[in-house]
């Protein structure tokens, strides 16, 4: 079993005062912890929070990343960047991205690539929306969007994180029960299973209005090696009570 992950996304929020603020309070709390811990940041915020984490425990993340290595793609970043501001891991496919900017499978694919082949671990994010679970498609949607990152990245998919994201649990205040959670990430272990001899060592994190009220539950479960935390990453008390409910 892997050690666990918890990997605050930020998303579009911040500025350069609240973010000094924020990180202070992680880093005033968060002592020695049992898990990684991680705050992905927007980009403009790389160099300030990688001068802030300095040596820490705590790590840097992003929340995107281009496809391509270089060149005319105008408002994109490539892996090669974020490794120079010192980033350890990235988010890819998060639904946010794929729902209101058309990232495909195949893009979300490349772009774990260009992660990895950059020394990046990609935090992938595959989950259904509500139509697809009421409509039984939970399991087939997930599979495929896992797939096609298996497909592109074979040889080194332990190197992946993957973070099951239910869209309808994200910002909604409704959460995956922790069975419910469980059960996919069953269904995504196997899968990576069938890929990897090392699928064990893949931390599969839960993203969806974790909190301080149900961490402990969901991080409790057999195949739950974290979490992805949206809302409750904002407030440092909130996100250091997730990290101290990691067993
Ligand atoms: P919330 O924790 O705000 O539901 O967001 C989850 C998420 O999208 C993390 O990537």
């Amino acid at each position: 079993m892997t050690r666990k992950l918890i990997a605050g996304n930020w998303k579009m929020n911040g500025s350069l005062q609240a973010n000094a603020q924020l990180l202070q309070g992680v880093q005033a709390g968060v002592g020695a912890p049992r898990c990684d811990v991680a705050v992905c940041v927007p980009a403009p915020y790389l160099a300030q929070c990688q001068q802030l984490l300095g040596e820490g425990p705590v790590q840097l993340g992003a929340q995107d990343v281009s496809a391509h290595a270089f060149g005319a793609f105008t408002g994109e970043i490539s892996a090669a960047m974020l490794r120079e501001l010192g980033v350890r891991y990235v988010i890819v496919g998060h639904s946010e991205r794929r729902q209101y900017h058309g990232e495909t499978d195949q893009q979300v694919s490349l772009k774990a690539k260009a992660a990895l082949a950059n020394g990046i671990t990609p935090i992938v994010c595959v989950g259904e929306t509500l139509l697809e679970r009421e409509s039984g498609q939970t399991e087939l949607v997930v599979k495929r969007q896992l797939a096609a990152v298996i497909h592109d990245n074979g040889h080194c998919i332990s190197e992946i994180v993957v973070a099951y994201e239910p869209v309808w649990a994200i910002g909604t205040g409704k959460t995956a029960t922790p069975e419910q959670a469980q059960a996919v990430h069953a269904v995504l272990r196997a899968q990576l299973t069938a890929a990897s001899q090392h699928a064990d060592r893949i931390a599969i994190l839960y993203g969806g209005s974790m909190n301080a009220g149900n961490a402990k539950a969901l991080l409790a479960q057999n195949d739950i090696d974290g979490g992805l935390i949206g809302g409750a990453s904002l407030k440092a008390e909130d996100f250091l009570s997730i990290v101290a409910a990691c067993p």
